[in-house]
């Protein structure tokens, strides 16, 4: 949901800070995460869960913003977080974040991943398919370990940014397919292996999505399961894992719903049954993370087209923000520096990099900018940082953190010799 942007003398202020001495100090392109919101976002879900009843887990999916720093404000808030690799796991680890607090998700784990979230004593692996079982039941036997496991399920349905059907998910790259029993398949293996402790069963069904209809559809289908695999094999499940996917705004067209309305709407369900409802775990991304994030950029390049919008530059582009030419993902942007001017003009946002598909924004009514002047893109902090790339061998941004007035680097621009810091001569 939007934050409310705040200014002192016409510079944006971000957690206190003047984001344009963010910009002198650190430099741009840069990210900036406003700490206390994600916070805030945390707090929203627990308090959420506490007025409806319900025992719960936030577990933060890190594929969102995946940094040393991120993880150990995470470690600060008491949330679990997820991880989708062995570089995720890593990096979470190295930050100092509680191994028994990590689910580890993936429809393509190695062995060498596997076994090392088994070394590392990880609190579950959420197992995708048969191949996985087989290859997780080795590793567990040459380590002579045990393991928590959760089922991820294709519960077939899919949510969409707006709709939702109810079957365009079962055919998906993840999970089990529940419809024709693969689903309970998975279970009889997981239930017969020793070494396995089966934790629950787990299901996403995809992101930014605006809607309660398609989690109270998985709600009371999840529901549905646990009653199946406690009539098969006396087999009830201590958790629910419910993914992520709450949406966020980006733009005026975005309407998204709050965690208090998501999670009443997800307990009202859950209720209605005349079973133990189990613990529900969320697994958050977007939501956490996406509108505490800002990149600023300095404007630098002007080219007016008769009859047509001006192409305004700055100096980044589609290596710090890929969603733009990736998803079509529609942003908004202010001038740092000029946020009380009224005289404004309509332009195209041009990143730097050698595409023509390298617009930040489409569209957007600026003050009249100028070379110099630090453009501010708002939400970026889902999927921006962590999608980062070296496109035209730009380095990649730094991150800073913003709370209580204070600012912190948490990552170091790359420079060109980081740039070839893996290349080899020939
Ligand atoms: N849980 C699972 C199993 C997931 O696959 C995902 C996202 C999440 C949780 C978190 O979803 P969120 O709350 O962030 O929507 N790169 C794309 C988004 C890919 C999401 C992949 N899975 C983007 O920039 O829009």
């Amino acid at each position: 949901i939007r934050n409310e942007l705040t200014s002192k003398n016409g510079h944006l202020i971000i957690g206190g800070v003047d984001s344009v001495d963010l910009a002198k100090k650190y430099g741009t392109p840069l990210y900036v995460f406003d700490i206390e919101m994600i916070r805030s976002q945390i707090r929203k879900f627990k308090a959420a869960f506490e007025e409806n009843d319900l025992n719960y887990q936030i577990s933060y999916a890190s594929k969102a913003f995946a940094v040393k720093a991120i993880y150990q404000v995470m470690k600060q808030e008491n949330a679990h977080i997820d991880v989708v690799s062995g570089g995720e796991l890593f990096t979470a680890l190295e930050a100092g974040f509680p191994s028994d607090k990590i689910s580890f998700h993936g429809n393509n784990k190695s062995y060498a991943e596997l076994e090392m979230a088994v070394k590392n004593h990880i609190g579950v692996i959420i197992l995708d398919n048969f191949h996985e079982i087989e290859l997780l039941s080795d590793v567990l036997q040459s380590n002579n370990a045990s393991v928590n496991v959760m089922l991820r399920l294709t519960p077939g349905i899919s949510a969409h940014t707006h709709k939702y059907d109810q079957t365009g998910q079962t055919d998906s790259k993840f999970g089990f397919d529940v419809e024709s029993g693969q689903a309970s398949q998975a279970a009889k293996a997981v239930l017969n292996n020793k070494q396995m402790n089966l934790l629950g069963i787990h299901a996403h069904i995809g992101s930014q999505i605006f809607g309660t209809e398609g989690f109270i559809m998985l709600a009371k289908k999840m529901m549905e399961i646990a009653k199946q695999l406690k009539e098969e094999f006396n087999y009830w499940p201590q958790v629910i894992n419910l993914g992520g996917g709450f949406g966020i705004s980006y733009n005026q067209d975005d309407d998204p719903i709050s965690a208090s309305e998501f999670i009443s709407k997800i307990a009202a369900e859950l209720k209605k049954s005349d079973e133990n409802v189990p613990e529900i775990w969320i697994e958050p991304g977007r939501s956490i993370v996406g509108a505490s994030g800002y990149t600023l950029y300095t404007i630098g390049s002007r080219k007016d087209v008769p009859q047509h919008l001006p192409y305004v530059s700055v100096d980044g582009g589609m290596g710090d923000n890929i969603r733009p030419a990736l998803y079509q993902a529609k942003y908004e942007a202010v001038v740092a520096n000029k946020m009380d001017e009224k005289d404004v003009e309509t332009a195209h946002i041009a990143g730097k990099y050698c595409e023509s598909g390298d617009i930040l924004i489409d569209k957007q009514a600026l003050p009249k900018t100028k070379p110099g002047d630090i453009l501010a893109i708002l939400d970026t902090g889902a999927y921006g940082y962590s999608m980062a790339m070296n496109y035209n061998r730009n380095p990649r941004p730094a991150v800073v953190f913003v709370e209580n007035g204070q600012s912190k680097l948490v990552v170091k621009r790359e420079t060109y010799q980081d740039l070839i810091s893996l290349d080899c001569d020939y």
